[in-house]
């Protein structure tokens, strides 16, 4: 409800527009008009009316609002569905339960706040109300269900430049999956796969951005080593803006993955905000903890590695970094 007159008052960029322009636009009454206008109000739009020049808006609440979203992106994308829960155990939960009753690739859940997000080896996501942003976005790719891990990577990158494009702060990545701001990580990927032997049926991509949560929003635990985009810009971003600008990015980089089957193309978006080549790193890889150089990442999201005392590199599918050379 109020979408349609929500946009009219947006194209107006913050000029008034008349209460008989908007009806008109509308096909509905004054007195119905006035009536979206308190509904908009009430979810947090302000909005000044005037008797004799109309109405106009003055400023946005920090909601992310399917219809917003949607009009937000271009007519021809693949993001078509929308689900928005002010609470939800986990956005990513929430989505597998929707691709398993057949949503359509592109749908995209989102929450305002997370019960039980969930983290990559089974940790939590600290997911407090109001300020981050909790997205899953359902996806069904042609691909083989080996090459599904993939897509975290491009989902890395394209989550690095919609942050940048949004908010003008580099960003920087950290093998497998993770997006730092400075030396601490304000962002991580978790993907879940549902998969035949041969194809896959749904892939999950979960997407935590921390933005407006100050230190204290933090637990202790994890204040030496989580950031959010607020705390290095030193301003509040309106979530929808970051979110918007990270969709319009993966589309496009979805495609291209999807017709040049490697991430080839991202590599030099990759290396360029890459925070462990030619670093030193702790590196465990399934029970073993081993020390040597991360060498960079390959087309296929692999790690390139030189373990201390070897000449040669060796490629890690998966492992986690547990100390890197800041
Ligand atoms: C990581 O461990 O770095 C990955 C974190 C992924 C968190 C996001 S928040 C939205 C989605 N829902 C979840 O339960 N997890 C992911």
């Amino acid at each position: 409800m109020g979408e349609e007159l929500r946009q009219i008052l947006e194209r107006h960029d913050g000029r008034f527009v008349s209460g008989e322009e908007i009806s008109r636009a509308l096909g509905k009454t004054r007195a119905a008009v006035w009536k979206q206008v308190q509904g908009l109000r009430k979810r947090g739009y302000s909005i000044e009316g005037t008797r004799g020049e109309g109405y106009r808006l003055v400023g946005k609440p920090d909601l992310v609002e399917p219809g917003e979203l949607s009009s937000r992106l271009p007519p021809e994308t693949i993001f078509r569905a929308f689900e928005h829960f002010p609470v939800t155990d986990s956005t990513n939960s929430r989505a597998t339960g929707l691709a398993e009753k057949g949503a359509p690739e592109g749908t995209v859940v989102t929450a305002d706040e997370q019960t039980s997000g969930r983290g990559r080896m089974g940790r939590r996501w600290v997911s407090p109300p109001g300020l981050n942003l909790y997205v899953s976005l359902l996806l069904r790719p042609p691909i083989e269900p080996v090459r599904a891990p993939q897509m975290t990577m491009l989902t890395a990158v394209a989550l690095a430049e919609g942050v940048e494009d949004a908010c003008n702060v580099p960003v920087r990545l950290k093998w497998p999956n993770d997006l730092y701001l400075d030396d601490r990580k304000c962002a991580g990927i978790l993907a879940e796969m549902s998969a035949d032997p041969d194809r896959v049926r749904h892939v999950v991509i979960g997407v935590g951005l921390n933005v407006n949560g100050t230190e204290n929003d933090f637990p202790e635990e994890l204040r030496e080593r989580a950031t959010s985009l607020r705390i290095l810009a030193g301003r509040t971003f309106r979530r929808i803006d970051v979110l918007a600008a990270f969709l319009a990015r993966f589309e496009r980089a979805y495609a291209t993955f999807l017709s040049e089957g490697s991430l080839r193309s991202f590599l030099p978006a990759w290396e360029r905000r890459s925070l462990l080549t030619g670093r030193r790193v702790l590196l465990r890889i399934r029970d073993e903890e081993v020390r040597g150089t991360a060498a960079g990442v390959d087309e296929t999201g692999t790690l390139r590695f030189l373990r201390d005392g070897s000449r040669e590199e060796e490629s890690v599918c998966s492992g986690e970094i547990l100390e890197f050379e800041r």
